[in-house]
């Protein structure tokens, strides 16, 4: 075996408890080579690493020296988000490469909160983001994005542009019509509604488009996840047992549909006290664990029941604008850098540049 071989090798093996699996695979691997006493190591991710990065390089490093005790190795590190396939039998979004669906089985468990605050911790760690809020009945981006007055613009009168809020390109019916409208409507007007969301707007170079799903996993949903070429899901639950029976159905229906579901999200798991700062497990511990191991989906991480995640969306400043290096915003970022860097694990889209071909006749 080569030097480079056998450094390689131990590229693969390295464990970094920030994520659950081995960062480091085959197609991170760009080049190994020995420049005169150091060895130059290239590496490029499928997803950013934001201010983890720094860390993780000197993590790695310290790792690389007590492997390879006598060789000193200097790091490469880049980024390059790519879009990954999606089981849906239509054709993908142009301007968006990869779309990950929030979904839960009940209502109110936060999901629309979570949403928003995974996509302001995915633009922080360097990705370029956008939030289609998907329910038509009860839209919430507008608020929690400090954004109800505004309106989308259009240039044609056929698509619209996404409404750009705390740098996140956001749709939401809220934006189009009163909430009393959008309530009375009934399924069919509903559901085109929303494909023409889908299908009109003229999102900017996306590189994570979060769609926040209505409560539920009916057909609605199930169309949805059909019609739409979501790559992969989120599944948001509260600790109690009825949210964690739900959260289960909400994985079965995307299950059906082979939309692989990324992890789950346990959402008001403790409380945290806002004077103290104490932490209290009303509902019991471990409930996100334990429905993460019975169907085999990662629990990507808890949040806690605090006041200020509330007043924080309430206000249109989520907890991640608000103050983006609080303890809570960063227990956001870490959840947001696990769920991308699986996402960059699956199976990569085949979208090919085909050369333009021109015949002339001479
Ligand atoms: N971790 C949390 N701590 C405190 N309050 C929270 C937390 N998560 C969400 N909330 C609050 O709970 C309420 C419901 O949250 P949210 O609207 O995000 O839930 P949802 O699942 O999207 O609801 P719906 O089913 O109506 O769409 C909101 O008032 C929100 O501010
Ligand atoms: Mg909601």
């Amino acid at each position: 075996m080569t030097n480079s071989e056998l450094i390689k090798q131990k590229l693969l093996g390295f464990e970094y408890p920030a994520f659950s699996f081995k960062p480091i695979n085959d197609k991170v691997i760009q080049s190994i080579e020995e420049v005169t006493d150091k060895i130059k190591i290239k590496l490029k991710f499928g997803f950013p690493l934001g201010s983890y990065q720094a860390q993780f390089e000197q993590d790695l490093l310290v790792w690389l020296n007590s492997e390879l005790a006598d060789q000193s190795c200097v790091l490469e590190i880049s980024h390059k988000i790519t879009a990954h396939s999606h089981p849906a039998k239509v054709k993908a979004m142009p301007q968006v490469k990869n779309i990950i669906a929030v979904a839960s089985g009940k209502g109110g468990v936060g999901k629309s909160t979570t949403s928003v605050n995974l996509a302001l911790a995915l633009q922080s760690l360097g990705a370029k983001v956008g939030v289609l809020d998907a329910d038509i009945y009860g839209p919430s981006m507008p608020i929690m994005l400090g954004a109800e007055d505004k309106h989308p613009e259009s240039s044609d009168k056929k698509s619209i542009f996404p409404v750009t809020a705390h740098g996140i390109q956001s749709m939401s019916i809220g934006y189009l019509v009163k909430p009393e409208q959008a309530m009375v409507w009934r399924g069919p007007m509903a559901s085109g509604a929303l494909q023409q969301l889908i299908n009109d707007t003229q999102w900017d170079d996306l590189d994570y488009l979060i769609i926040d799903l209505p409560p539920g996993t009916g057909d609605i949903q199930l169309t949805m996840a059909q019609k739409i070429p979501v790559t992969a899901a989120l599944v948001v639950t509260t600790p109690q047992d009825i949210a964690l029976a739900d959260a289960r159905k909400a994985v079965t229906m995307f299950n059906k549909v082979s939309v692989p579901v990324l992890g789950v999200v346990e959402n008001m798991a403790m409380h945290t006290c806002s004077s103290c700062g104490h932490e209290e497990h009303i509902f019991g511990a471990g409930g996100g664990e334990k429905l993460a191991e019975e169907i085999g989906v990662e629990l990507l991480g808890s949040l806690p029941l605090m006041l200020s995640i509330r007043e924080d969306v309430d206000s249109g400043k989520p907890s991640l604008v608000n103050d983006s290096e609080s303890k809570i915003s960063s227990k956001y970022k870490r959840i947001a850098l696990k769920l991308a860097a699986k996402l960059s694990l699956q199976e990569e889209e085949f979208r090919a540049d085909f050369p333009t071909i021109t015949i002339e006749n001479s």
